[in-house]
């Protein structure tokens, strides 16, 4: 089934949040951030911008009618600074303003002056000084410091990834309007309704009942509007409940990329044991995450690195720690992998970092090493594994034996141009790793009419999850698509929502909806038993048909939909799901977290300009865990476009603050992104299709975020790329590997190499 929102789409007639009908006598307003990253505010001088023109209103902290509060997992955060500053950007004041250029020509005018303290951008700087967000987390199975000595070879060095740039097309952005009795219903762009009615609520004062939070779609999120959606939804309602008049804030994409949190750059320290057989015995790692200024979703980012923090390996004993540290950058956030890809970089960089010194492809370690079912995992989950599965299918159709000759035969011929492969395993937990929030709701009805509306918590934002919860809509009840429609987000529809992350989404509201749904069906179906004289087991709907027996009777949908009514029986339905089996200790660092697992195996090829350090992607040919996808294209849109995500991180993605802790990459002429052109030509996608039982909907495995890890390849991919021209290049474990450290990486001498080599290799005799 084509996703239901193309035509709109592809038509223009799609609804974000800047589409929605301005309501008379709207104002806008503008935040302004601190200029400084860090330090004491001692004035903040608001005159002169209260005269531009228009300016109804400039809000600081002091006019907060609730508390200055923000914090999701930690109130650390205040929506607007008081007497400190902890970041570029951090907002300070909101101007509101009878236009939207008017707001925006006050914030120019809004000067301040702070005393600057000392600013942290590096996270080992953080946690020497002991600036952390939570205590440290440790991950621990078997016994690393035991194992050692039975280790064969032993490798440690350093990893590093930077952050990444969220760029959702739409930017952030609230519209908030006064409804009666002090009441607020605001529109925001927000993976998480219930987070930004909550977050509105603090900010006001008011109760959550009074604050109705509606989402129609959303134009790409990808994390960054998990938590960071909030502050410009309660400074709008803010505004609007102390003027009563609508206020409405959609950021500028400078304002956009300075003001917000990024995907966690992590510096991190391996050390990783071999025996004879290139089985991996032990491995321990250190994480250091860069938090930004306040927790935002740390916390729980940082869990993620170290449930991923083996990927889809079994290692018998592991020590993982990891730190979040708290830097003077904007609080850093979820971003698609939630901590996984920083986790798994490093148990790749390991293992990349063992095969050159000891001679061998990394595939041949990774091969070996991969999980098997009944394998745990570090946190005490007993794998059910499809890693060799995919891996070895991988293998086949793809001949790598033949890849392998072709790409050996081009880089003896092409002096100027080498190419590189590398092999990506993929292996990652589906659930939040809190286990509370694995809960949805839905609420359908079937109108007399015989047509069906459907409101869930999950939030479409670009993902097809809409078009995944009508299609169990549609099956349930085996009636027409056109027949359902799937209603906005609503917190006064559906209450207490999870945010749409996690990959989760389809999963548990479409659960939620089949449970409803089913219910719905179950009322029908008792109807007209009784009426037909007949078991109700003997009844099943069939397109649109009623059958008793397995034949169809002269019952169709909206004739069952009457009887129904005319008897008085309920046609509307309110299901909760919480997913089952799922457990977590976190005093234990043990459990069940996740419902399941989803594999993948991507082979990568890239080909790089030696000249130039430029590099195209030739191909990812992959093979993928989808247990049994329920909307292919749908699917295969989230992997290519996880894949080219991925890459982007990987390879030309480079975030930079200078030691000011201001962001440098501040714009897109400044900030590089894939483009088509960066798309790897061949993106072969192979669904390993399993009949197996999964708590997925419909079988069907979650597919938002596994993707992206692919990417990861594209790093290893190019370093075998520059290893075939420059042999003796020492390259640090540092992405992205943009062209610019291609090219030095490439044309690096071996005397200096060995010199700035951080990695030492001990071979342990035995
Ligand atoms: Mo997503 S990174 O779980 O919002």
């Amino acid at each position: 089934m084509k996703n239901i929102d193309s035509t709109t789409h592809v038509k223009g007639e799609s609804i974000y949040l800047d589409d929605i009908p301005l309501i008379n006598g709207t104002l806008f307003g503008a935040a302004f951030g601190s200029p400084i990253a860090h330090g004491v505010i001692r004035n903040l001088h608001l005159d002169e911008a209260l005269q531009e023109s228009g300016v109804i209103k400039i809000l600081t902290y002091k006019d907060i009618t609730g508390i200055n509060q923000i914090g999701g997992i930690i109130p650390d955060e205040p929506l607007l600074a008081e007497h400190h500053v902890h970041f570029c950007g951090m907002p300070a004041a909101f101007v509101v303003a009878e236009t939207d250029d008017a707001a925006r020509a006050a914030v120019k005018k809004i000067k301040v002056d702070i005393d600057p303290l000392p600013v942290i951008t590096d996270p080992r700087e953080a946690k020497e000084k002991n600036e952390l967000i939570i205590p440290p987390r440790t991950f621990v199975l078997g016994d690393v410091d035991a194992a050692w000595s039975g280790c064969t070879h032993i490798f440690e060095g350093i990893a590093e990834t930077n952050g990444q740039e969220h760029l959702y097309i739409e930017t952030q952005g609230a519209y908030a309007i006064p409804q009666e009795n002090g009441a607020i219903k605001i529109y925001s762009s927000t993976q998480s309704p219930r987070a930004t009615q909550q977050a509105s609520c603090k900010v006001t004062g008011l109760l959550m009942h009074q604050i109705e939070v509606e989402v129609t779609r959303l134009g790409g999120a990808f994390g960054g509007k998990e938590d960071q959606a909030n502050a410009w939804a309660a400074m709008c309602a803010l505004a609007s409940h102390l003027l009563k008049r609508p206020v409405k804030y959609s950021l500028h994409r400078m304002e956009d990329m300075a003001m917000t949190g990024k995907r966690h750059p992590y510096s991190s320290d391996f050390k990783i044991g071999l025996d004879k057989d290139l089985k991996i015995v032990a491995y321990e790692a250190t994480f250091y995450q860069n938090a930004g200024a306040a927790a935002d979703l740390s916390p729980a980012v940082l869990e993620r690195t170290l449930f991923h923090c083996t990927n889809s390996y079994f290692i018998p004993n592991v020590k993982a720690k990891a730190y979040s540290c708290r830097t003077h950058l904007p609080p850093n956030t979820a971003f698609r992998g939630f901590g996984g890809p920083q986790g798994m970089f490093v148990i790749e960089a390991a293992i990349a970092k063992a095969a050159e010194y000891l001679g061998v492809d990394a595939s041949v370690i990774q091969k070996k090493n991969l999980n098997q079912t009944g394998d745990e995992f570090p946190y005490g989950q007993v794998a059910v594994s499809e890693a060799k599965a995919c891996w070895e299918k991988a293998e086949t159709i793809y001949d790598v034996n033949a890849l392998r000759k072709e790409i050996k035969s081009f880089n003896d011929q092409s002096k100027l141009y080498k190419k590189g492969l590398a092999f990506m395993p993929v292996c990652f937990g589906i659930s939040f790793t809190n286990t509370m929030m694995n809960q949805a709701r839905a609420l359908v009805h079937v109108y007399t009419d015989g047509s069906v509306s459907v409101t869930t918590g999950a939030i479409e934002m670009g993902q097809g999850v809409n078009t995944k919860i009508l299609q169990v809509a549609s099956q349930v009840f085996s009636i027409s698509p056109e027949r359902i429609r799937i209603q906005s987000t609503s917190t006064h529809k559906i209450a207490n929502t999870s945010p749409s992350a996690a990959s989760a989404t389809a999963d548990l509201n479409g659960k939620a909806t089949l449970m409803a749904c089913a219910a719905i069906r179950g009322r029908l179906l008792a109807v007209a038993a009784e009426a037909l004289n007949v078991e109700t087991s003997s009844l099943e709907l069939k397109n649109e048909k009623l059958c008793v027996n397995g034949n169809e009777c002269d019952w169709d949908w909206q004739r069952l939909v009457m009887a129904a009514f005319l008897k008085r029986v309920s046609l509307s339905e309110h299901a909760h799901y919480a997913t089952p089996e799922i457990h977590f200790d976190k005093l234990k660092e043990k459990g069940h977290p996740f419902a399941y697992h989803v594999y993948g195996t991507a082979i990568i090829i890239v080909t790089v300009d030696c000249l130039r350090g430029t590099y195209e992607f030739d191909a990812v040919k992959l093979v993928h865990d989808f247990g049994y996808s329920m909307n292919t294209a749908i699917d295969r849109g989230q992997i290519e476009g996880g894949i080219v995500q991925g890459i982007g991180w990987m390879t030309m993605e480079e975030i930079v603050y200078d030691k000011e802790g201001r962001l440098r990459s501040n714009s897109l002429s400044t900030y590089k992104v894939p483009d088509i052109y960066s798309v790897p030509r061949i993106i072969d996608i192979d669904p390993l299709q399993t009949h197996k039982d999964n708590l997925a909907i419909f079988r069907s495995k979650a597919v938002g975020e596994p993707p992206l890890m692919y990417g990861i390849g594209a790093y290893f991919a190019l370093r075998n790329a520059i290893k075939a021209f420059n042999p003796s290049a020492q390259i640090s474990f540092s992405a992205p590997m943009t062209p610019e450290k291609v090219l030095v990486s490439l044309y690096q001498k071996q005397e200096s190499s060995t010199h700035e080599q951080t990695i030492k290799h001990m071979a342990i005799p035995s």
